[in-house]
């Protein structure tokens, strides 16, 4: 996981930054619309900069993040082979967060500052994250449809016009699919386990699939800030052109494993071809994105919580790097 369409104000222009150079502005969008990549080094609008620090900081946040729902259940795996698959899965979200602050890093901000602004509360990230695993059927719906909806999101992220962005995304969507499918096979199992172990899968999937759908952002009569994401070839789909994708992937997917989605108007329809759903309770999206979710709070202590208990491994680490600094200085002397 996972970057989320959050429809906040695009970053607003410096008000004293120069006026964009007409050239050079011209030069960036042709590159931009030959479909080549931007890189670090070249010229880039700030306002182009500034929405990429956001966006790519904010899907690393949400990939470390992401790591604490399952993390719950690391301890409970049903078997040692469940409980390693969990754990190569959290130990690739947090391998994606890392690839994503390094490619946020090639825009000029330090990780030290993207870590600030998650502590600081200043950062969003997924609201997917603030919902609590109750069960392990948990594991089986968050593979399926979380890491499902990301794949979806970030399929064409891989096309992203910056370059480092783009590359980072590609391996991302490689893990994805597999935690997608490590998912799936979770469901499989409870589906066509006993009564109580298809209950814990039904219970799951009704608790998650709304909070799932919020995750492509709000509907595109509310998003009002993809004009610039979408000339810029960062964003190549809408929300509401994702989230029916998604539905129309998944509806299928469910009845194979013989389970109801929680939404009586979910209907196929005939004339356009996709699956109707229901309306979206947004009033509890922008509860969750202030603040207000089940699990908030608890998530952002327990990222506070890692930060501080790792400071001492930052100290020795920058300690061991002087000491060595130091050896190879006097090394260098010594051979003179
Ligand atoms: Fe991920
Ligand atoms: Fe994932």
């Amino acid at each position: 996981m996972y970057t989320q369409a959050l429809n906040e104000k695009a970053p607003s222009r410096d008000a004293n930054a120069p006026p964009e150079d007409a050239k050079m502005l011209a030069r960036f969008q042709a590159v931009v619309d030959a479909e080549d990549k931007i890189e670090p080094n070249d010229w880039m609008p700030p306002s182009y900069r500034r929405t990429l620090q956001r966006q790519i900081s904010q899907h690393a946040h949400s990939e470390v993040i992401g790591m604490q729902p399952e993390g719950n259940w690391l301890t409970r795996a049903p078997s040692l082979k469940r409980k390693a698959t969990l754990l190569a899965k959290i130990q690739d979200e947090a391998g994606h967060g890392l690839y994503l602050y390094s490619a946020a890093e090639t825009l000029g901000m330090s990780r030290e500052e993207y870590y600030e602004q998650l502590l600081s509360g200043r950062a969003k990230y997924s609201s997917i994250f603030n919902y609590p695993t109750l069960t392990w059927a948990d594991m089986g719906v968050i593979g399926w449809l979380v890491d499902g909806a990301a794949i979806m999101n970030q399929i064409p992220l891989c096309r992203c016009s910056y370059g480092p962005y783009a590359r980072a995304m590609i391996r991302i969507c490689k893990e994805e699919s597999f935690h997608q499918r490590q998912g799936y096979e979770i469901m499989v199992t409870l589906s066509r386990g006993s009564p109580a172990q298809k209950a814990m899968a039904q219970e799951a999937l009704n608790r998650f699939w709304w909070p799932v759908l919020m995750m492509f952002g709000p509907s595109d009569k509310e998003s009002m800030h993809s004009a610039d994401s979408t000339k810029w070839k960062i964003k190549r789909f809408s929300n509401d052109e994702l989230r029916q994708k998604f539905i129309d992937a998944t509806i299928p997917q469910g009845q194979h494993l013989g389970l109801t989605f929680p939404d009586p108007n979910l209907k196929f329809n005939d004339a356009t071809g996709h699956w109707d759903y229901g309306e979206i309770d947004w009033s509890e999206f922008r509860r969750v994105l202030a603040g207000d979710g089940p699990c908030n709070r608890q998530r952002m202590k327990a990222r506070q919580a890692a930060e501080a208990n790792g400071a001492w491994v930052r100290e020795a680490a920058r300690a061991h790097a002087e000491k060595r600094r130091q050896r190879s200085a006097a090394a260098k002397i010594a051979a003179e």
